[in-house]
């Protein structure tokens, strides 16, 4: 490492992006470092203003239908009461055209979330997609929904953490930003958990729901955003909650489908206890790594899977009050990596967020994983209502995405057979 004194090799030459290893706060940002030097002076480093991870828009969207518990007593041997009783969940959204993947609807959940933040799509850098259940192994739906926002200088790739998925995806972003490698990170969580659930399985199929939630995360020098983060796995516990055939352990054959070896297969009552012990560990350790104390936390945004693990969880072991920890799994069931960034939109809604605000996101998920950051927020939350004119230049610049997707497509398509035309004029 350079220090203030020491003379670079390329005097007067500019080493933009020298790292001072240094924690200088709190969160252990490091920030951003210049090495220069004055013409035949000594080499000193420039500090640039610290960079922060702010949340600065949001947006979710669910599929319009709705499957109550009574409704599911008329397909699986369960009862409503049973249902609200052991999970708290009264009715779940679920995907009913197969217009609805987990892509269109964490399309319409960040296309909300850059309406609010007002940002065209040109300027994301990074998208990335926590799901459970992709749209493929690959492509990336990441990937699908980069195209339908039209952000064409983003990259994407989808994040594989279940539940978690959306606490880890908000830390990749947190990373990236503060390294300096991007100025605006979409995160989405997208599920279409009802096409991967087996209906004839009362011990799941009552607890999931589909849904997308998305979040922009923008570089700013206001102090606060996204403070610390806690990641964890234990793949000793893979067995517990897993979907086992499709990837290329169990690839699928007439067999796997014949046997459903292709739905979600879960030990829930081990579930249970691994997710009330880590949500309340991995809620303490971000507390503490953020230099918060559980009386400083506002708000608790926990994963929406069970209200007994929330209640087991922060709110026993934690003694958080109640009206500090946001539910609302009665109306969506457990939607995985969406019900976090759901759950905070509504918690906006409701008026349960503002500036200044300390507020912790935790879940819990397959793998087994687990997850927790600590948010000081800063964005306004009141609605800002967007002019006809602004209206009608984003719903050009989604439907100029769209063509344009449909112009490469043809493109490359016709571009395929005139290059197999002329090849196989070649070899005859
Ligand atoms: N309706 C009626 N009875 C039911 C149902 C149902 N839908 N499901 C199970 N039962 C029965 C069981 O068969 C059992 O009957 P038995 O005693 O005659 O054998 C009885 O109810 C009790 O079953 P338990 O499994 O002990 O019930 P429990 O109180 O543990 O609740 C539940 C089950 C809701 C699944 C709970 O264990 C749970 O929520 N676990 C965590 C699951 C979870 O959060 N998973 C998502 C993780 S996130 C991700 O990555 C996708």
């Amino acid at each position: 490492m350079s220090t203030q004194n020491e003379q670079p090799e390329q005097a007067n030459e500019p080493l933009n992006g020298a790292y001072n290893p240094e924690p200088n706060g709190r969160n252990g940002y490091h920030g951003h470092q210049e090495l220069r030097q004055v013409k035949d002076g000594p080499a000193f480093i420039a500090p640039t203003p610290p960079r922060y991870a702010q949340i600065v828009g949001w947006g979710y969207h669910v599929p319009s239908k709705v499957i109550t518990n009574r409704d599911l007593e008329q397909i699986v041997d369960t009862q409503d009461e049973w249902i609200r009783s052991r999970t708290g969940i009264e009715e779940r959204h679920v995907a009913g055209s197969p217009q609805e993947t987990s892509a269109t609807l964490g399309i319409q959940a960040a296309r909300k979330a850059l309406d609010l933040a007002d940002i065209h799509p040109n300027k994301i850098d990074l998208i990335i997609c926590a799901t459970s259940s992709p749209e493929h192994i690959f492509p990336a739906t990441a990937s699908l929904i980069q195209d339908g926002l039209g952000a064409k200088n983003a990259g994407a790739f989808d994040l594989s953490a279940a539940c978690s998925g959306f606490v880890y995806g908000l830390s990749m972003a947190r990373g990236h930003i503060l390294a300096g490698d991007a100025e605006y990170v979409l995160v989405i969580g997208a599920e279409t958990l009802s096409r991967i659930v087996d209906w004839t399985d009362r011990g799941t199929c009552v607890l999931f729901g589909d849904g997308a939630g998305a979040v922009l995360v923008a570089a700013s020098d206001v102090p606060g955003g996204i403070m610390a983060s806690v990641l964890g796995s234990d793949g000793s516990g893979a067995d517990l909650l897993t979907v086992p055939a499709g990837g290329s352990a169990m690839p699928a054959t007439l067999e796997t489908v014949s046997n459903g070896s292709h739905y979600i297969k879960m030990d829930g009552r081990a579930v249970f206890r691994f997710a009330t012990r880590v949500m309340a560990e991995a809620t303490t350790k971000v507390l503490a790594k953020a230099g918060l104390t559980v009386q400083d936390v506002d708000l608790v945004i926990p994963h929406q899977a069970n209200e007994r693990i929330i209640q087991n969880s922060v709110l026993k072991q934690l003694q958080i009050p109640s009206e500090k920890v946001f539910v609302n799994l009665q109306k969506y069931g457990n939607t995985s990596t969406a019900s976090i960034p759901i759950a905070l939109c509504e918690a906006i809604e409701a008026g349960k967020v503002k500036p200044g605000d300390k507020l912790v996101f935790v879940g819990f998920g397959a793998g087994l994983t687990w997850g927790a950051c600590a948010i000081e927020w800063r964005t306004p939350v009141e609605k800002q209502e967007a002019t006809w004119w602004r209206n009608t230049q984003r719903q050009a610049t989604y439907q100029a995405a769209a063509a344009r997707s449909m112009w490469k497509r043809a493109i490359r398509r016709v571009y395929s057979q005139v290059l197999s035309t002329r090849e196989d004029e070649a070899t005859s």
